[in-house]
């Protein structure tokens, strides 16, 4: 019997592409470059394609879906999957994986990265050392944040929020979290309201998924209720903060700094981020360490086995 056929939409590892090849007709595989398909390509490829393994910059919209009348089941490598249209999926009884779960510890490291770099402004002191500008030490030189015994504040408290508690307490920080449903995972942080986490927080961390609800959850409303001191970190994804608002709130000093990992638009970002020092810039990479971005990738591809196979999905989303 013919196998099915897959299209996989960027790089991914070779052990990967061992184990599918096993099982599907491997019928689009964008080795050579990490620039997305544009959605008349996405289609184009899927045309005949029963299976997707697709990446969070992969755009699958209802228009994609309704064109890929042969499709049977999306495996995305990653735990977010607000790019993908799971309406329209469930709609056509299309099956839908992600990868939550391998990713959490990593992805918790790197809030810490990024909340430590901006605190320590360990960007900006690297960048005055690189320019060969540094003649001696003083006093007052690049003097950043205390995170210790600092106040952080975790926007969502699902298992990522959950990690980064524990490493909060690890470092004699006090840990607040807001969640808009009941968490499981509170590790030792006190369950506050927006405000009273937004107002405290010495460092504020949104962990929160994109959908509608949470477009531009933080405005400048939101900033401005911040401490002047306060750094933003966001890990979640881009639209969760409405950067031209944390950009002019940046400028005008209303609060200290921020590290940011995703962006509205990305890889775009507003040029503005690039002229202030205060800001930590990093290209969506928190779940980027070899180990888990492996197992990401053998996760996805577990599950759109699973599913040829006729067993049950490992992990789910529908
Ligand atoms: C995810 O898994 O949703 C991440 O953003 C990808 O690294």
């Amino acid at each position: 019997m013919a196998k099915p056929s897959l299209v996989i939409t960027r790089r991914i590892y070779p052990e990967a592409i061992e184990a599918l090849s096993a099982h599907f007709n491997i019928a689009f595989e964008n080795q050579a470059s990490d620039t997305p398909l544009t959605k008349p390509e996405l289609i184009e490829k899927l045309a005949q394609a029963q299976y997707l393994f697709c990446t969070v910059a992969d755009k699958v919209d209802a228009d994609v879906i309704a064109a890929a009348t042969q499709l049977k089941m999306i495996a995305t490598g990653a735990v977010g999957y607000n790019n993908i249209d799971a309406a329209a999926c469930k709609a056509r009884g299309i099956r839908l994986s992600n990868t939550p779960d391998v990713l959490t510890e990593t992805t918790a490291d790197f809030a810490f990265a990024l909340l430590m770099a901006t605190a320590r402004r360990v960007s900006e002191s690297e960048r005055y050392v690189r320019s060969g500008q540094w003649k001696g030490w003083a006093f007052d030189q690049f003097t950043g944040m205390d995170v210790h015994g600092a106040t952080l504040g975790i926007m969502g408290m699902g298992r990522i929020g959950g990690a980064i508690a524990k490493r909060g307490a690890g470092f004699g920080m006090q840990v607040l979290y807001h969640n808009r449903s009941q968490a499981k995972q509170e590790n030792g942080a006190r369950l506050v309201d927006r405000e009273t986490l937004l107002k405290s927080s010495d460092f504020v961390v949104l962990v929160v998924p994109y959908s509608p609800e949470t477009h531009h959850f933080i405005q400048a409303k939101d900033i401005h209720l911040m401490k002047p001191t306060a750094c933003l970190i966001n890990i979640a994804r881009g639209g969760v903060v409405k950067d031209d608002d944390l950009l002019a709130a940046l400028r005008a000093g209303k609060i200290r700094a921020a590290g940011l990992d995703v962006f509205e638009g990305e890889p775009a970002l507003l040029p503005g981020f690039l002229e202030l020092e205060n800001v930590v810039l990093t290209p969506h990479i928190a779940s980027s360490s070899r180990a888990t971005r492996g197992r990401m990738v053998s996760l996805a591809a577990e599950n759109l086995i699973a599913h040829v196979q006729g067993l049950p999905l490992k992990t789910p989303v529908i």
